[in-house]
């Protein structure tokens, strides 16, 4: 490949998931500390990382026309680095089909970007999709500032193995960053401009570290340790897995009152066949159990999930059983999709393709449901006093967006300032949003 002049400008493009959006910002940040600085909208960036997701539809395709996007009308190209997901699964495939691509880099390798950008200029291309465990996060630098909201990946990787995900085989295996280098992660973000973090991994709940004095801890106690920081006014973690739901997290939603009332549990199904054959290792009645557990110790408690609907064998029956859990529970947000085959799992190779429109039919069926569900959830709210964290303006002159507690998008107008915590009554509710009216503010 021709030899090119070192690139000034950068542009990151994340896909998918929450950890590829803290990915995508470690990269941004990572070439920034290089002298590089992002490029403005529209303008022509010399380098461009697709930061890609693996883990639904034809995910690869839309990674090759998007490289193919990027072609300049003089047939020229920026230099293009493939990242995430797709660069683990597809590697050095990705080198033969797209000759324009100079690097592809794993989730797990991407602080060598500086490097293979080196070596890109002079003209040769570098595939990295090695998993070294947590070197990354050591060679990254210190973070720089950041809106009111940050995401913190604690924990990556997964030993659950469901029939149907990619995310073992991307991300590699379960690793939870040490509790100091998270600690203080954290306090620069809030230094940095932070009021809320979010705890990020494929299994949050799985987190592990030792404290301080050495003492083993799970994630209520790295959260319990991070609430201590003054700044920070709230804490939310996601994803979480059933089996890791110990006690001491449950009870941490009781009594640290910086965590937010709101829980992602994702259980994907309803019927104890399909789960098994997920791989799931939780039932039906176990994870509503947790659930009860949960709902005893915070009453007003948001819950979340993820769905997938036409699982290999799944019938109408199974699927009416995933309609029956979703009512039994009352989800306030939730995350439904297809099912998708992924090469080199093992549902792929499973008996009983769903046929897409009937997976249409019950994809539609059951956000009709989740929707009813979401609309009740935010009507129940309306009366309710609560604080809310103005993370931008809205659309209309004078109006600011934020969060409540329950992680619902709050429209209101006032005199406020991005960052701040205020206190509003919320007065009206659609499937998607609240109106309400601002009570007075707490200036940070
Ligand atoms: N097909 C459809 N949905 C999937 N998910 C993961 N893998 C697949 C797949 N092969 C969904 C699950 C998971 C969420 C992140 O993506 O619901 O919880
Ligand atoms: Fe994928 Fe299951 Fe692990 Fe979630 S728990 S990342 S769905 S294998």
């Amino acid at each position: 490949m021709q030899p090119v002049s070192p690139p000034q400008t950068y542009r990151v493009k994340s896909f998918g998931c929450q950890m590829n959006v803290y990915d995508g910002e470690r990269m941004a940040e990572l070439l920034a500390a290089e002298g590089m600085r992002p490029a403005t909208e529209g303008e022509d960036a010399e380098l461009v990382v697709l930061n890609t997701c693996h883990i639904r539809e034809r995910a690869a395709e839309k990674v090759y026309s998007d490289i193919g996007r990027l072609r300049r009308e003089d047939g020229s190209s920026p230099l293009i680095a493939v990242a995430g997901c797709v660069a683990q699964a597809e590697g050095e495939e990705i080198m033969t089909r797209a000759p324009a691509v100079r690097m592809v880099v794993g989730p797990q390798a991407y602080h060598r970007l500086p490097e293979m950008i080196a070596e890109a200029v002079e003209g040769k291309r570098a595939v990295d999709t090695d998993m070294p465990a947590q070197t990354k996060f050591d060679a990254l630098p210190a973070r720089r500032k950041v809106g009111p909201t940050a995401f913190l990946t604690v924990q990556e990787g997964c030993d659950k193995f469901c029939t149907y995900c990619v995310v073992p085989y991307t991300r590699g295996a379960e690793i939870s960053r040490p509790y100091a280098s998270l600690v203080a992660e954290a306090q620069r973000l809030v230094e940095a401009g932070a009021r809320e973090i979010t705890l990020l991994g494929q299994n949050v709940n799985a987190w592990t570290g030792d404290d301080t004095r050495g003492r083993p801890v799970g994630l209520d106690g790295l959260i319990r340790e991070l609430a201590e920081i003054p700044q920070l006014a709230r804490i939310r973690y996601t994803t979480s897995h059933p089996n890791d739901m110990t006690d001491g997290l449950i009870a941490a939603h009781v009594e640290v009152e910086k965590l937010m009332p709101f829980l992602h549990l994702p259980v994907q199904a309803g019927s104890d066949r399909v789960l098994k054959a997920m791989n799931r290792s939780h039932s039906r009645d176990s994870y509503l159990k947790i659930l009860d557990r949960v709902r005893a110790a915070r009453p007003d408690i948001a819950l979340s999930g993820d769905f997938i609907v036409g699982f290999p064998g799944e019938t109408e029956t199974e699927f009416a059983e995933t309609l029956s859990l979703i009512d039994a529970v009352g989800y306030a947000q939730c995350f439904s999709f297809k099912y998708s085959a992924r090469p080199g799992t093992p549902a792929a190779t499973m008996e009983g393709h769903v046929a897409p429109e009937v997976m249409d039919e019950r994809l539609q069926r059951l956000q009709a449901v989740l929707n009813r569900h979401q609309l009740a959830f935010n009507q129940a709210s309306v009366g309710k006093r609560c604080e809310v964290l103005v993370e931008r303006k809205g659309k209309r002159p004078g109006q600011w967006l934020g969060k409540s507690p329950w992680l619902q998008s709050v429209h209101f107008e006032g005199d406020v300032a991005i960052g701040d915590l205020v206190a509003v009554d919320l007065q009206e509710a659609w499937p998607n949003s609240l109106h309400a009216r601002l009570l007075h503010t707490a200036h940070a």
